[in-house]
């Protein structure tokens, strides 16, 4: 995969810290917003963003990573180049990873060289995540 130019991961920084306002976080106040560059099959690029989205049935609650890749790829846009996230909490901003469910579904969708900027550190899907499900075993 081409390298993602710091620049670049900047670009989607911001517009995750852009989206963070969205977030339904009513149950928790722990807001966050994520921003994706996702590939089509004719090498397109386009960003999708999202937040997180609770429900009052806690366990319903989808993060703002999944929202953001979902909306990509069911746009057509299957290939995910890199993801940034910011989360907000108590005022604060506050320099996260992504949980492990996400970080299963960028599996699917990205490489172990995926970069994933939090704004203080860019990190490597194969990282974060060295050992992902799959059903070829
Ligand atoms: N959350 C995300 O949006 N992304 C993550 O990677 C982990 C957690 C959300 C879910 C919930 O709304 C809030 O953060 C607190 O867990």
């Amino acid at each position: 995969m081409a390298k993602v130019s710091l620049h670049l991961l900047r670009e989607l920084y911001s517009e995750s810290v852009k989206i963070l306002g969205n977030s339904y976080a009513p149950y928790s106040n722990f807001h966050v917003g994520a921003a994706v560059l996702m590939e089509n099959d004719r090498g397109e690029r386009k960003m999708f963003t999202g937040t997180n989205v609770e429900n009052a049935s806690y366990g319903l609650t989808v993060c703002a990573e999944r929202v953001a890749l979902l909306k990509g790829v069911s746009e057509g846009y299957r290939r995910v180049v890199a993801l940034s996230l910011v989360a907000e909490s108590d005022g604060e901003i506050k320099e996260v990873v992504p949980c492990g469910a996400c970080l299963q579904v960028m599996a699917e969708f990205g490489d172990e060289n995926l970069p994933v900027y939090n704004g203080a550190k860019v990190f490597k899907l194969g990282d974060l995540l060295p050992h992902t499900f799959n059903l070829r075993v």
